[in-house]
Order: C-alpha cells, then structure tokens, then sequence
C-alpha cells in the first residue's frame, strides 16, 4: 500500500469513477465497505423478525400479503448485500457468524418493540422512509457493486414506505381509537427513526474518512435534517403531532429546527440494551440453527451435480 498507489485510487474517485471488486484499494477502504455493507445486510435480515410477528395477525388479507410481500422484499435486500460484501473477499459464513456472536452491529431500530398494528405502518413510513433517503445517497456511493445494489433496492423501498403510510392513513382517518394507535405508533417511532441516520457529524467515527473515498455523499445530520422536512408535512396531513416540542419551521434556515436527541437511548440500545435485542438474536440464532440442514442438503446436491457434470 504504498503513496502512490493511493493517490492514484484517490484520483480515480475524484474522478467520479467506481471503484470494482478487482480493482486495487486501500485495505482501509475495504474494511469500512465490510464493515457498512454487512451491517446494512444484517439490518434488512433483522428488519424481518418484528414483521415477521404481525404476518398472522394482519387485520385483512389484502395487509397480510402486501407484508408478506414486503418481507421477501427485505431477504432478498439482504442477499444483494451479502453478496456486494462477498465481492470483497468475506465468506458469508464468517459474515453470518460475524451477526450470531454480536461482533457484528445492526441498524439499532430493530431493537425496538412492535406492540400494535400501527407500528408495522409507522415502521414502513418512518423506518422504511429513513432508509430510502440514505440509500438513495448510497446510489452514488464509489464501490460500483455497493451503488447497484442500492439501485434494485430504493425501487422496492419506496413501495414499503408507500404502503406504511396508507396504513397509518387509514387509521388516522378511522376512529377515535383507531388515530390514537397512529398517535401512539408517531410517538414510539418518531425518535428511534432519526437516530437510524448515525450519530451527529461531529461524533460520527467514519464520517470524514467515508466521505473523503465518496462512501458517504451527505452526512449523519444533512439526511436526517432531510428526512424531517421531508416528513414532518406527512405527519401533519395524517393530522399527527409529532412528539418533539422543539419541532419548528426555521424560514432563515428553510428547515424545521428540532429538539435534541436522546443519544444516551441510542448507545443503550446500540449495545443491545433491553429485552428485545437479545429476543431478536436469539430467534437469529435459532432460525440459523434450524436453517443447518437446509445449508447441508443444497451444499450436497450441488455436489452431487458436480460430480455427474464430471463423470
Ligand atoms: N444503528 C446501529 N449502529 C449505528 C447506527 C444505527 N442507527 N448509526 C450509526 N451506527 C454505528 C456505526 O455503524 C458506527 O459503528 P461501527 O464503527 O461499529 O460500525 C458508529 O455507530 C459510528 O457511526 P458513524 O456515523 O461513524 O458510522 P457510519 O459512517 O457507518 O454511518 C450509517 C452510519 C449512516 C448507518 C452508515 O453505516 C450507513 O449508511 N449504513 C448503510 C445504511 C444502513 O445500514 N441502513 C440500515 C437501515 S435499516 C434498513 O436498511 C432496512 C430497511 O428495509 C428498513
């Protein structure tokens, strides 16, 4: 890894050029793609757990396939993913266990709990949301399959937020208690929604060196200021409150000013704090465990289809 051989991948990128998994790079830059792309994975395969739960309980056949649908939508996300990650010379099986012994982060917001029906609304429109406005950034991220996968990804995203939002739409516009739920749902999920963008900039570990190799396009803050002006006029047509006493249209800034962050929340949970980061990776664990011999027989028949392809 010598000088010139990073001024000459640094050229590139400023070149706006993509960097592919057989061109030279940094071994640095490798581990921080590892490190985002495998975190991101183990989010989406995470993500399916909670609405995994409310498959049974959907209250029509119509929600019940659109989840049903959805949930497929977040598998094969991760598949992209783990194989963008593979391009970079992981195995899956170490990337997996990576996830399985808690060496491995996922996005914090599926450590939270899903008590209501219009949770899973609020999680399409608040969680979904927030992830399409940071993938649509990752678009242009520098490592071409990382940008492609990304690409496949935002198309299916934008219909798990479009269907969110009809679902807290029709229960905002229901009855009295059917509003309260969506009211409820806001409140839980408004917050936990913003931390998905990272710490503040000034906190952020990678921030700088991300953006110098144009992984990061935009910052923590700039997406999630994004976000909240985005959303927060969504909020008010579903007639919601959004719960920050702070939240504020700035005229000066052209962005709503908000209140701050509970950061000692989001390190609690980052740590897996509470009840149910332990429940989400204990039915990881055991889907992983019962999931074995499934592993076992493809891995055998495709070498029995090896072997007759040799014989
Ligand atoms: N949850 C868990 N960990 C988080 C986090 C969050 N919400 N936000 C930040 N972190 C971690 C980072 O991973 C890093 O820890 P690490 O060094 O052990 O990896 C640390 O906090 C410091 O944060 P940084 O800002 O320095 O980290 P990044 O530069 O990586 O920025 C990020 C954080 C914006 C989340 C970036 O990693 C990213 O863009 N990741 C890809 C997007 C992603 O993972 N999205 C998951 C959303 S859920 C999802 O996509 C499923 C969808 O179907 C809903």
């Amino acid at each position: 890894e010598d000088e010139s051989g990073a001024a000459r991948f640094q050229a590139l990128l400023d070149r706006e050029e993509k960097i592919e998994p057989r061109d030279w790079m940094p071994d640095r830059y490798r581990k921080l793609l590892v490190r985002q792309i495998s975190q991101h994975a183990h989010s989406e395969v995470v993500g399916m757990l909670p609405e995994g739960n409310w498959l049974t309980r959907a209250p029509t056949l119509k929600r019940k396939a659109v989840l049903l649908a959805k949930i497929q939508d977040e598998a094969g996300h991760a598949l992209y993913l783990y194989s963008a990650c593979e391009t970079l010379g992981t195995s899956r099986e170490e990337t997996i266990e990576a996830l399985l012994d808690g060496r491995a982060k996922y996005s914090s917001i599926f450590n939270y709990p899903v008590p209501t029906w219009a949770d899973v609304g609020a999680i399409g429109w608040l969680v979904d949301g927030a992830a399409i406005v940071n993938q649509v950034m990752l678009c242009r991220c520098s490592y071409g399959p990382y940008a492609r996968a990304m690409e496949r990804i935002c198309k299916e995203e934008s219909f798990h937020q479009r269907q969110g939002y009809e679902i807290m739409i029709k229960l905002a516009q229901g009855t009295p208690a059917q509003k309260k739920l969506a009211q409820d749902a806001l409140n839980r999920w408004w917050w936990p929604s913003l931390m998905m963008f990272g710490p503040h900039d000034s906190e952020s570990t990678h921030g700088n060196q991300s953006t110098e190799w144009k992984i990061k396009r935009r910052s923590n803050d700039d997406l999630r200021q994004h976000f909240i002006d985005m959303t927060v006029p969504q909020a008010e047509f579903l007639g919601l409150t959004v719960p920050d006493p702070d939240l504020k249209w700035n005229e000066d800034r052209g962005h709503y000013d908000f209140g701050p962050i509970n950061w000692d929340e989001f390190k609690a949970v980052l740590k897996g704090g509470g009840p149910v980061g332990r429940e989400r990776m204990a039915a990881r664990r055991a889907a992983h465990d019962d999931g074995a011999w499934v592993r076992e027989a493809a891995i055998a028949h495709a070498e029995k289809r090896k072997a007759r392809q040799h014989a």
